[in-house]
Formats: structure tokens, sequence, C-alpha cells
């Protein structure tokens, strides 16, 4: 079995009856999506869940599983998704699917967020392998620049890699810089700096949710949990 699958399937047992469910983007959480469609289905589990992205959306469809729209609920119980970065104190880098907005407002709502990811998502400092992206205003593409890079940034805009010219649109119909820093910066003054800046709508820094998360770490012999 493949390491995210075995946390997608892990995560799936923390569902229970009633739950709101955040449904994560991405495909480690596509093996829990369609772990937990399969328990709706034959536990005759009685949950509602709420997509993260067009794309979990698309997906909860196909596999039969109905949803709430974000704004139809005040409450998340509970939210499951992957992660480009973890590390040791369990803050994230999210958003190489370009859905970190939709995530982050599933994040900050949730009572609690499990984490799934496989072994090569652990990083010993944020960064190291992957740059913030920031979803900007497509106004914002050109001024937005300057006030990320007196940050230390160097932005790069996001292009969408095949099937389309030019920039990633998200699905808020905003574009994607791709941020590196320096080695080692502040992260959580970072945080608040991207927050800060007038165009930015939002970032994959998840630095804020330590508390309420538990890391599953998929490997050859199980799932760990980050302690
Ligand atoms: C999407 C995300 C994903 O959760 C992250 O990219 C991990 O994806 P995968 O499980 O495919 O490795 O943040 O915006």
């Amino acid at each position: 079995m493949d390491d995210k699958q075995r946390v997608g399937l892990e995560a799936a047992k923390a569902v229970k009856e009633g739950m709101v469910v955040g449904l994560g983007t991405g495909s480690t959480a596509t093996f829990f999506l369609r772990e937990l469609a399969r328990r709706i289905k034959e536990e005759n589990l009685s949950v509602q869940c709420v997509a993260s992205s067009f794309a979990c959306s698309l997906l909860a469809k196909a596999e039969g599983v109905s949803l709430l729209s974000a704004d139809q609920t005040d409450r998340i119980d509970l939210y499951v998704d992957g992660a480009d970065e973890v590390s040791p104190e369990k803050g994230l880098i999210k958003g190489r699917g370009a859905a970190m907005v939709g995530e982050k407002l599933l994040a900050e709502a949730c009572g609690k967020f499990i984490v799934i990811v496989d072994q090569g998502k652990l990083v010993e400092k944020l960064g190291r392998k992957f740059p913030v992206p920031v979803e900007i205003m497509p106004a914002a593409v050109s001024l937005v620049r300057p006030g990320i890079e007196a940050l230390g940034g160097k932005p790069a805009l996001r292009l969408a890699p095949g099937g389309k010219d030019g920039p990633v649109v998200t699905d808020n119909g905003n574009l994607i810089l791709d941020v590196t820093f320096p080695a080692d910066p502040d992260w959580h003054a970072l945080d608040a700096g991207l927050n800060a800046l007038p165009g930015v709508v939002g970032h994959g820094l998840f630095l804020r949710y330590a508390k309420k998360s538990t890391v599953l770490v998929g490997h050859p012999g199980g799932v760990r949990v980050l302690a």
C-alpha cells in the first residue's frame, strides 16, 4: 500500500456520526475522501462535508459524497488535508495545488485538524523544499512585488504547466506568486507581513494550527503520529 493511502485510510477512522468534515485537496487527501465515501455508503454514516477547493468538490461529487458549501455552515468538526512541508513544530507549507486560501478557511474554522503526509514531507525547517505560495489579486501582480521583496522574498508567477497558456488561475480567480525566502527567516513575522500586504488574498504558511493538529506520517511499516 502507498504511504499516502495508509494515512488517508487512518484519518478516515476519525470521522464520527454527525460530524461536519472539511475535505482537503491533493493526492493524499483524495485517499481520505475515497475511504470516507466508502464508509458513508457501507456504514450508512451520516456526515456533512465541506470542500476546500473546486478540485475536491468535483471528486466528492464523483464519489457520491454530497457537500455543504462553506457558506452554509459555521462549524467544521474535523478537517483532513495533506501538506507540502511539515516542520517538527507542526508548521506547514501548503498550496502546491493552489488551494491554500480555501484550505486555510477550513483549517481556521475546524475543531480538529488531521494533517496526512508521507515521510518525504517532513523537513527540519520550513522552506527547504518548497517556496511559499501567495495568492494575489490579478491587478496586484506588479504592485505587490516590492512589498514581498521588502520582506526578503523572491516572487515568481506560477505558470500553468500545460493545457492553458499563461498563469495558474485559482478557484477565486486570482494568481499565485511562489515566493522563495532566504534560509530560516522569522516565519511568524513573514506570516504577518504577507497578510498585511494589500493585494495579497492569502498564503500557504500554516503556522497557527499546531495545537489542534495531529500529523499522521505514512511510512512503509505503517503510520506514526508526529508528537
Ligand atoms: C493543495 C495542498 C496539498 O494538500 C498539498 O499540495 C499536498 O498534496 P499531495 O497530497 O498531493 O502531496 O496544499 O493546495
